[in-house]
């Protein structure tokens, strides 16, 4: 992905670039979600990256520039999807990975990867929000490296989606919706689309709306949220590092940052799973739940971005659809039960 946005990225001949081949995800046509909302829907796949998330875009360029830099440490804070994109990209530079999760809140899948990649994992009893900010103290007062989106080569590699997103659709879309955690995601992609309308690669900006779980909602609230709760357990966050970036991202585009419920983020979830035949996982669901409540324009164009994988969270999924029977190994038995 470096090497095709190179001009758009702080790379010089002496960057090491360190890659899994991130990027160039399908902008997936979505017949059914359309058809519901009245207007050209399409799904940008960030879960087909290779740790399964956008994350691998931001963090091909923050490794890539620590390697340039000497560095032998990385740290993070993560609800799961940075700490494996972070472990996956630290472990191909031979960097030391260490991560901060949450106790409790971070999704199998996710865990599992931080653990193979040989990434030091802690679990603190505390939220993001906490592990966060003593990720941000230990980088002042050891040598390792930030790489949560406070890292700015993070927010630079993940406006790349939105360069993709031009590139295939040949403009910027009329709306782009978006699931708001930490709000580093939000801010890259409205750099991206900037950035590349400045260099006449599009005439256009999209209107950017982003869309928080309303148990974790500090920047729709306009206050920090102290307990911040949701099943979307990626964006359970009640301090955005990058509050600043998203706010300004939807003013200045005539978007906003709105609320969605659980209810509504699990029945996006299985309706993108059954009627689209695409597994993202819950956080990701936002921003099609976020757009099935406020719908859009007859004729427009609008992009969700699902943001990581469905197969990060398997307890999940399988908590929103019933667990299959069991049946003795006989095909009388099968076809009873399956009515064939
Ligand atoms: N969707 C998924 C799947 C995520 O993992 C995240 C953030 C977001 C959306 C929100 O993006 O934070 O840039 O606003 N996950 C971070 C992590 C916090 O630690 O993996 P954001």
């Amino acid at each position: 992905m470096i090497e095709e946005y190179r001009d758009f990225l702080p790379v010089s001949a002496a960057t090491p670039v360190i890659s899994l081949a991130e990027g160039a995800t399908p902008l997936l046509e979505a017949p059914r979600l359309s058809e519901r909302v009245g207007a050209r829907v399409l799904l940008k796949v960030e879960g087909a990256n290779p740790t399964g998330s956008f994350k691998d875009r931001g963090m091909t360029l923050a490794i890539s520039k620590a390697a340039e830099a000497g560095d032998r440490a990385v740290v993070c804070a993560s609800t799961g999807n940075t700490s494996a994109s972070a472990a996956a990209y630290a472990g191909r530079a031979g960097l030391t990975c260490a991560v901060l999760i949450p106790e409790g809140y971070i999704a199998l899948g996710k865990l599992a990867q931080a653990l193979v990649h040989g990434a030091r994992v802690l679990q603190v009893r505390g939220n993001f929000d906490d592990a966060l900010a003593i990720v941000r103290e230990l980088a002042e007062q050891a040598p390792v490296t930030v790489v949560n989106s406070v890292n700015p080569h993070r927010i630079d590699g993940q406006k790349t989606a939105a360069f993709e997103v031009v590139d295939v659709l040949g403009d910027a879309p009329d709306i782009l919706c978006i699931p708001v955690g930490n709000a580093g995601n939000i801010t890259a992609w409205w750099k991206g689309y900037c950035e590349y309308r400045n260099a006449g690669q599009a005439t256009r900006l999209p209107r950017m709306l982003g869309f928080q779980a309303a148990g974790a909602a500090p920047i729709v609230e306009g206050h920090p949220i102290e307990s911040p709760d949701t099943v979307a357990t990626a964006i359970r966050i009640g301090r955005p590092a990058s509050w600043y970036g998203a706010t300004a991202a939807a003013s200045e585009s005539g978007g906003a940052i709105l609320a969605v419920t659980d209810e509504a983020i699990l029945a996006a979830y299985r309706f993108l799973a059954s009627a689209e035949s695409v597994f993202c996982e819950p956080a990701s669901a936002a921003s099609v739940a976020g757009l099935l409540e406020v719908g859009a324009p007859a004729g427009s164009t609008v992009v969700c971005v699902l943001t990581g994988h469905g197969l990060k969270d398997p307890d999940i999924a399988i908590s929103q659809i019933a667990v299959p029977m069991v049946v003795d190994a006989d095909l009388g038995a099968v076809r009873t039960e399956l009515a064939l």
